[in-house]
């Protein structure tokens, strides 16, 4: 009885212990079946961390290639070369001085091929948005991935319920200014004026900015050149938006108070002073004296009528037939050509007054 109710109770034992093998035996099977798609689960999710840290340069290297489908491949090239370079360039910058060459090369070539992408800090770090890939953009290179700057709009209520048409600044009550309101982009893109008077482009404001710190020289491999805190340089707003330079004129006063002595009439006096004026790519120098001449209004706009700042722009002086032999001592440190980057390109600079015309008014 006994050793029968030990051997059962052995068996017992056996049973639970075969019950427990087996158990951990298909526990082990299904993890390790499971295993599969979890084990390399990790690795992709971790690779394609990695794939996405290119905006910490230092966390680069080839991997980002391997692992993005082919619609990314194309921009990984292009984008991920300079990333390397750059990459590699905070160890080499201090010690080689060809480093930033390859950088160099590397974003030109990067620049020509703008493919879209889905990897928002790829598309964040895009040579495009850098020197010198941003000297070539045009503007349809921009829209590819911008085009909310264009198609968004104002809001027709404000939150607090203040209806947009009835909220006119003063400059908005002025003759020259047309239409309902418009974003910032849309003013200086779209908007009926502009489009008489300018022809600017997405690259005319934006010469490139660092998203990371928002200033230059914080690291080896950030960009340079580029204005703090800010995403377009304000001396370029300046040319548009300074004060009206009645001194330099030898008007008495601003010109609300001294026009009326001129009949508010630029032209009385600019149809023979610094006549060689708005040769620039962003400007239609001939759409600018017929707007000009017809409201001197317009001409005011630019020079004093929407002054954000309370200076002026040191406008270039370029010379004018019948100018005086010596410059008056506020314009002895002008220079005497337009910015370089404004130059009009497609030809050796205008000499005639027809030739510029002609260029100023292409689109
Ligand atoms: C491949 C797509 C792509 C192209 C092409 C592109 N951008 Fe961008 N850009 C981005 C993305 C993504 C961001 C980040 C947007 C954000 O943070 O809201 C960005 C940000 C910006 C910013 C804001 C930067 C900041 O500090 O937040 C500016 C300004 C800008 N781009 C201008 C341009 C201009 C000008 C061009 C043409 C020369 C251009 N972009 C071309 C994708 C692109
Ligand atoms: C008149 C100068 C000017 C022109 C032209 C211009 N921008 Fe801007 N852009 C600015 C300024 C100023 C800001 C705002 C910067 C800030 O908020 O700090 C800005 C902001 C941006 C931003 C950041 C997001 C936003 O909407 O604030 C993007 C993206 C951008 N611009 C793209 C473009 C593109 C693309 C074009 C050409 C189609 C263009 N810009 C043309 C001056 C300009
Ligand atoms: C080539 C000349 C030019 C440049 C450069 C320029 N603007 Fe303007 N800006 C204008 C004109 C013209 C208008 C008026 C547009 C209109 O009334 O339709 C204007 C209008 C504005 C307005 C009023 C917009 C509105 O809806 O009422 C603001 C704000 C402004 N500019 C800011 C800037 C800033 C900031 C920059 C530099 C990033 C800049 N502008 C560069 C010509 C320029
Ligand atoms: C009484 C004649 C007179 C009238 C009227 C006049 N100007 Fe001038 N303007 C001058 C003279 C003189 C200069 C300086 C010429 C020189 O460079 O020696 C000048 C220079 C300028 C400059 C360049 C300033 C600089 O710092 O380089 C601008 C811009 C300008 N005028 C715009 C205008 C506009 C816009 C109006 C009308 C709203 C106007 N002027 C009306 C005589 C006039
Ligand atoms: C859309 C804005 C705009 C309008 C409208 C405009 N200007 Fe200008 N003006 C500028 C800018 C920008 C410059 C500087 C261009 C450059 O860098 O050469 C300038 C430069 C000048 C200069 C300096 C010329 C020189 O020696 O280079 C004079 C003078 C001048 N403008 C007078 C006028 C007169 C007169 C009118 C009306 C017939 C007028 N402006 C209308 C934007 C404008």
């Amino acid at each position: 009885m006994n050793s029968a109710g030990k051997d059962k109770w052995w068996v017992g034992v056996a049973a639970i212990i075969v019950a427990m093998v087996v158990g951990l035996g298909a526990n082990a099977m299904l993890g390790s079946s499971s295993a599969p798609t979890s084990a390399p689960d990790k690795p992709a999710t971790s690779t394609a961390t990695a794939s996405n840290a290119p905006t910490t340069p230092t966390a680069n290297n080839a991997s980002p290639q391997q692992t993005n489908g082919e619609a990314v491949n194309t921009v990984t090239t292009s984008a991920g070369a300079p990333q390397q370079t750059s990459g590699e360039q905070t160890t080499a910058a201090a010690t080689s001085p060809d480093a930033p060459q390859q950088t160099t090369e590397a974003q030109t070539s990067a620049s020509n091929t703008t493919t879209i992408t889905t990897d928002y800090e790829r598309a964040r770090w895009n040579p495009i948005h850098f020197k010198p890939g941003i000297d070539k953009a045009t503007d349809a290179d921009c829209l590819k991935c911008h085009q909310e700057v264009l198609d968004d709009k104002v809001r027709e209520v404000s939150p607090a319920g203040v209806k947009t048409a009835n909220t006119l600044a003063w400059y908005q009550t002025l003759d020259t200014y047309e239409g309902p309101q418009m974003t910032f982009h849309q003013r200086h893109l779209t908007g009926p004026l502009i489009k008489k008077v300018a022809n600017m482009s997405c690259t005319t404001c934006h010469q490139g900015n660092n998203p990371r710190d928002e200033t230059n020289n914080t690291a080896a491999d950030t960009p340079t050149g580029m204005t703090m805190r800010k995403m377009a340089d304000p001396n370029v707003c300046l040319m548009c938006h300074g004060q009206f330079p009645y001194q330099n004129m030898g008007l008495p006063g601003p010109w609300h108070d001294s026009g009326a002595a001129f009949q508010n009439n630029c032209l009385l006096c600019h149809a023979a002073i610094r006549t060689n004026r708005h040769k620039v790519n962003f400007l239609k120098a001939d759409a600018i004296e017929k707007e000009g001449a017809a409201n001197s209004d317009t001409c005011f706009g630019c020079h004093g009528g929407r002054a954000w700042y309370r200076i002026s722009f040191p406008y270039p002086r370029h010379s004018w037939p019948g100018m005086g032999a010596t410059a008056p001592d506020w314009a002895k440190d002008r220079p005497t050509e337009s910015d370089l980057r404004f130059l009009i390109q497609d030809a050796a600079a205008p000499t005639t007054p027809a030739q510029a015309t002609a260029q100023g008014s292409k689109p």
